[in-house]
């Protein structure tokens, strides 16, 4: 069998690895933080905020952000039902009551809709994640939070390059969250950003982040009892090579898309990421919906896939739905019996996307899709 297609995968070239090593080599002692500041600043400029923190994971920017805004027991914070569990576990790190609300079944964001519904006298915050490159509506969450005095924070760990309005995802929130995982559009193996244009925030979050202690502090005075997420110097010298090389990732990312979306265009049976008038996507995952009349769920497609030596991964589950918040009823209780997001969790997988994908490969998949779906 021809080899395995895999589903994701890095673009990294001699800059990567020459960054990485002069890290290794140099990033030590009063240099400790050269290139996590490099890095920091040209993801800043990039994104168009003022402040960039360079942290271990996403996940950290999620807890990080719900820290510094104050959300803790007793609040409700609004998140979609259907998105990676990270967007929603740091809600209950800090103790609060995450609410599900449904998501957009084109955009497959947040429907604003669908969080009108869910605020209470408890909501805080609203969470609202650009799933797959996709953007969410960020003018009407904007509305519904400024009118409610919530905090919003968009989760971007996936969107990186995308655009709303000619912003750059990321920018829409308080705080704005990516994640650079090995999978991701830009990567340092693990890693992520937080970025802020709020002061105070910003302050919050730098000692949060390091046990919270004052800044420049060398005495081990620590203020509070806070967390330790930093990134190191050798994935910042990764990301920093990546960032400079952001606009290239992008166009290509968006080629893969446009392979798949001329390839596949015949179908009507098949909806792809969508792209409305106003955005610019960038496309993190390739990702189909299939018709549910054809008959096979994400799990069936998927295997079915992979006999064909072709790698992919499911769309997101309902999070109501598995075992994880099996113990959580009140975190469902106001969605519809069937949310209009039910389709794409139960029918959609991300096909390979990774930057390793060539034209040739595009059509070993679609024609393996065309087979496959009939
Ligand atoms: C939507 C979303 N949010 C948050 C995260 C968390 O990112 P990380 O794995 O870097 O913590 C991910 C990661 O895959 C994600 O896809």
């Amino acid at each position: 069998m021809a080899d395995l297609i895999p589903v994701a995968g890095p673009w990294i070239t001699q800059r990567e690895v020459d960054y990485a090593a002069d890290a290794a080599a140099n990033a030590w002692n009063e240099n400790h933080n050269i290139y996590n500041t490099r890095f920091e600043t040209a993801f800043a400029d990039y994104v168009g905020v003022k402040h960039a923190v360079s942290l271990p994971h996403c996940t950290a920017g999620i807890h990080l952000s719900l820290a510094a805004f104050g959300i803790g027991p007793g609040d409700e914070v609004i998140v979609p039902e259907v998105t990676w569990i990270a967007s929603v576990a740091p809600v209950v790190y800090v103790g609060a009551e995450p609410v599900f609300a449904d998501i957009d079944p084109v955009t497959w964001c947040l429907d604003p809709a669908s969080v009108e519904a869910c605020l209470t006298d408890r909501t805080k915050a609203i969470i609202g994640v650009d799933l797959y490159g996709s953007m969410a509506d960020w003018t009407q969450l904007r509305k519904i939070a400024e009118a409610r005095n919530l905090y919003l924070l968009e989760d971007a760990a996936e969107a990186v390059g995308s655009r709303l309005d000619g912003l750059a995802a990321g920018s829409f929130g308080d705080t704005g969250v990516f994640s650079f995982h090995g999978s991701k559009s830009l990567v340092t193996g693990e890693g992520g950003m937080l970025v802020t244009d709020d002061e105070e925030v910003y302050v919050r979050v730098m000692s949060l982040r390091d046990h919270g202690r004052p800044p420049k502090d060398r005495f081990f005075l620590n203020q509070e009892v806070g967390f330790k997420y930093k990134m190191s110097a050798l994935q910042a010298a990764v990301g920093l090579a990546q960032v400079e090389r952001i606009d290239e990732l992008i166009e290509k990312k968006r080629q893969i898309f446009n392979w798949y979306a001329d390839q596949l265009g015949e179908r009507s049976d098949i909806w792809l990421n969508a792209e409305p008038e106003n955005v610019h996507n960038s496309y993190w995952m390739v990702t189909i919906v299939t018709e549910a009349a054809i008959g096979l769920n994400k799990f069936q497609l998927m295997k079915a896939l992979e006999t064909r030596g072709i790698d992919s991964r499911p769309f997101f589950s309902r999070l109501s739905q598995i075992p994880a918040f099996a113990d959580r009823p009140e975190s469902a209780r106001f969605l519809p019996e069937v949310p209009q997001g039910a389709n794409a969790a139960e029918y959609g997988v991300n096909l390979p996307s990774g930057y390793g994908m060539t034209e040739e490969k595009v059509a070993r998949v679609v024609s393996a899709l065309n087979e496959i779906l009939v």
